[in-house]
């Protein structure tokens, strides 16, 4: 369900010609399609509008401010997990008032900084962090708005570097000790503590998982309500699984009506964090074929696009799609690596691929999410331009790094070499 297909033998996205791209911007090349970005937003919206939730982008699946303004121009906040993130976010333009707070580690000059800004809240994920906003809070002379995260201990049935919610993990707060921190809120005084937050994975593609969680977290309101805590924001996180191969994850649609009566009965406010589900199939990674190289025991298709662009097959052996931008009907069994200087540089394995030529163009896809915003420079690569899409036009969106970029803050001091 995106905007990526052929005509005419050749691969478009919306109205233009990916070729077109690649020879115009270079490669290796993000490409993003605008109807796809911000469809993906209205999906989840219109199917739970009747909570109308306030759905807060997960700015780390990809932070391009492009990206970020095209959601919040439509009435997204975000879900941010740092200082850099807080500063793109206030650069898109985004409400204080529609920003939320996560992570396992926020240092006192990024919790400040929130505080200052106004931000919904803060996800907490410890005690200890809990009296640390409290007390720059106090000193601050504010009250700031809190919900706890709970490790709900669930298993979402994903990949292990991305599960979060089992008690194993380090995100969250237990349930027992979160119903202890909140009987003596009172004595936290200068926070309001007045949500719950769930987050217990990514590329969750059933809605089991997110049902136990939301259900084992509504017992947990309707508790809290009889000892007299009372709560007004329940945060669903984000997690949800999108196609990348064969998955069938759950549509907005089926997502919404499992778990929408469940929310709405716990009376409370709901927030959403999805990050993949709006970005990943809204962008792919172009790269141009630089070698054919045959082994006694392998073909390698050598391209310019590297683990440093695209890192989520290295990194979690992730399987993308490769779609060749002029159609090939014949196909055979390759490696796609790249050009950098480690075995897990590739992007597929042993896997049927379009016969492709020297030259010819390769789009890796479903890489809108964890992609650019996992880059690196490593193997001093210039990161790639960002294009985004829409209808027959091209927007460039973030230029391509040229190495003046890779030693713009390094120094030689004086003195040092001798
Ligand atoms: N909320 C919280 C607190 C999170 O930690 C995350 C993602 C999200 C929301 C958004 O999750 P999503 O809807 O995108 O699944 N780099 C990995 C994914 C890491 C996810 C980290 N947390 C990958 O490439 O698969």
């Amino acid at each position: 369900m995106h905007d990526f297909g052929y005509r005419k033998n050749s691969l478009y996205c919306e109205g233009v010609k990916l070729e077109d791209l690649a020879k115009k911007f270079a490669t290796p090349l993000y490409v993003y399609s605008y109807h796809t970005l911000t469809g993906h937003y209205e999906k989840l919206a219109s199917a739970f509008k009747r909570i109308n939730p306030l759905i807060c982008y997960s700015v780390k699946a990809n932070s391009n401010l492009a990206i970020l303004r095209a959601l919040t121009a439509r009435g997204a906040g975000l879900d941010i997990v740092s200082g850099g993130e807080l500063f793109r976010a206030q650069k898109a333009r985004c409400p204080a008032c529609r920003i939320v707070y996560a992570s396992v580690g926020k240092t006192d000059r990024e919790i400040y900084a929130a505080i200052k800004k106004g931000i919904l809240f803060f996800n907490v994920e410890s005690l200890a962090e809990l009296e640390n906003i409290n007390r720059i809070s106090g000193s601050l002379r504010k009250i700031t708005r809190v919900a706890i995260r709970i490790n709900p201990d669930v298993e979402a049935k994903t990949h292990k570097y991305i599960t979060t919610g089992k008690l194993t993990n380090k995100f969250g707060i237990d349930l027992k000790s979160a119903y202890r921190i909140l009987l003596r809120r009172a004595e936290f005084s200068h926070l309001d503590i007045c949500g719950l937050h769930i987050h217990i994975g990514s590329q969750i593609t059933q809605s089991a998982p997110f049902v136990e969680a939301i259900k084992k977290v509504s017992r947990f309101v309707g508790e809290l309500k009889s000892k007299g805590v009372e709560l007004k924001y329940l945060n669903i996180g984000g997690g949800l699984g999108i196609v990348y191969d064969r998955e069938e994850p759950q549509t907005a649609q089926i997502y919404a009506e499992r778990i929408m009566p469940l929310l709405e009965k716990t009376g409370l406010r709901i927030i959403m964090e999805p990050g993949r589900f709006i970005a990943g199939n809204s962008g792919i990674l172009i790269t141009r074929v630089l070698y054919i190289k045959n082994t006694p025991k392998k073909k390698f298709i050598i391209v310019d696009g590297g683990m440093n662009d695209l890192v989520r097959p290295a990194l979690y052996g992730a399987h993308h799609n490769i779609l060749p931008l002029r159609a090939v009907a014949k196909k055979e069994k390759a490696d796609v690596v790249g050009p950098i200087c480690e075995s897990g540089d590739f992007f597929a394995k042993e896997r049927p691929i379009a016969r492709v030529q020297e030259g010819d163009y390769l789009a890796v896809m479903s890489a809108g999410a964890y992609g650019f915003s996992m880059s690196s420079n490593y193997n001093s690569r210039p990161r790639p331009a960002e294009v985004m899409v829409s209808g027959k036009k091209a927007f460039l969106i973030r230029k391509r790094e040229i190495p003046a970029d890779l030693v713009r803050n390094e120094l030689v001091p004086e003195g040092l070499i001798r």
